[in-house]
């Protein structure tokens, strides 16, 4: 099968053509995050526009980069949900009315589902079963993962996403958005250990995340440092001393890793595997790999990332799981986008 994938869900414009046998022939990522940077965060209403004006003149670069007609594809594959409604009905609308001029099926995918399976688009893919930590700027997860279609998710965030969380203190901190990589470049210069950070969770049971509490205890670091009332608001931009701020971030960082270290090796006990594959943006963060990279050699388990071009979102990705699940889709099927999709579950029906 050769399937064309169309990623739209947020702020990155991701097309791609995939084929069973030949793999990956084309694939061009857009990222929005300089339109969306002085607003310090996505902009649901220009990421939609911002879709509909890239997606046409892309699909025709990754046609002729792929050597591919459209009507030798066999599917249009789509991300249908979870996201944000606008951004996905760009890319719903405009998959499907592809798929119906060809005369081809319109895949609706999962966005989650679509990150589980990316790995297998490496050369060295990781053999099922295994526990997904899928951590970005939009998500954080733990999925266990028994093969295509076998899912269940055993962790969620009760709140922030890990990366939202690194956005969130990193602009406290006077850091440009998104604030994740800059955050933990500071980092490297800060002693992790100057300030005790809550382990949001950890005293409990369960897989499930909390991020909301460590970012209240950072504010108050952040206060303190800065000499404002508690019942004040802090004062905003780059206010401490060099070192305060990398001590700040280092210690934030710790807690952050320190937690997803955890819950990784728990829920690798819980569903008793030894494969952990890490996706999305806040995989790429050094302290992060290094802890999980420590912890599953200690317990004899294999930990995977994939590139950064199969880890953040991308259209090879929906091309891939379109590809794997083209019985999800069909000619007649009605254009599919919904916000919220819990993963496993049918596409739910418009209202
Ligand atoms: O998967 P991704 O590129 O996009 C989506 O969220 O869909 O993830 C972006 C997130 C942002 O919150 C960003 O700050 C975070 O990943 N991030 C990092 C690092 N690189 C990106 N967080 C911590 N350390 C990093 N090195
Ligand atoms: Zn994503």
């Amino acid at each position: 099968m050769r399937v064309l994938g169309i990623e739209t869900s947020c702020d990155e414009t991701g097309v791609a053509v995939y084929d069973t046998e030949a793999g990956l022939l084309g694939h061009e990522i857009y990222s929005q995050v300089a339109r969306h940077a002085e607003y310090g965060g996505v902009v649901p209403e220009l990421a939609s526009r911002d879709h509909l004006a890239k997606l046409a003149p892309m699909v025709a670069r990754v046609l002729t980069e792929a050597d591919t007609p459209a009507a030798d594809l066999d599917a249009v594959a789509y991300t249908a949900g979870p996201g944000l409604v606008g951004a996905l009905l760009v890319g719903a609308c405009y998959a499907t009315g592809f798929a119906r001029a060809l005369g081809k099926p319109a895949v609706p995918v999962h966005h989650m589902e679509a990150h589980l399976l990316a790995p297998m688009l490496e050369d060295t893919p990781p053999e099922f079963p295994f526990v997904a930590l899928l951590v970005s700027g939009g998500h954080s997860m733990l999925v266990d993962v028994a093969g295509i279609g076998e899912y269940e998710v055993i962790g969620t965030t009760l709140d922030d996403a890990a990366g939202e969380a690194f956005d969130k203190t990193a602009k406290l901190l006077g850091l440009p958005y998104p604030g994740g990589p800059a955050l933990a470049a500071l980092a490297e210069q800060g002693d992790p250990t100057r300030f005790a950070l809550p382990r949001p969770m950890l005293n409990r049971p369960g897989l499930d995340f909390s991020f909301s509490g460590l970012k209240t205890a950072v504010l108050m670091v952040v206060r303190e440092l800065q000499g404002v009332a508690n019942d004040q608001p802090p004062k905003p931009g780059n206010t401490l001393a060099e070192q305060d701020r990398a001590d700040v971030a280092a210690s934030f960082q710790a807690a952050i890793v320190d937690t997803l270290t955890t819950k990784c090796e728990r829920a690798l006990d819980r569903a008793g595997r030894a494969r952990l594959v890490v996706a999305g943006g806040v995989g790429a963060n050094r302290a992060l790999r290094a802890a999980l990279a420590a912890a599953c050699e200690q317990r004899g388990a294999e930990v995977f990332y994939p590139r950064p071009l199969i880890c953040t979102d991308n259209g090879a990705m929906i091309a891939l799981a379109g590809a794997l699940r083209a019985d999800a889709g069909g000619q007649g099927m009605p254009i599919g986008a919904a916000p919220r999709w819990p993963l496993g579950t049918p596409l739910p029906e418009r209202r």
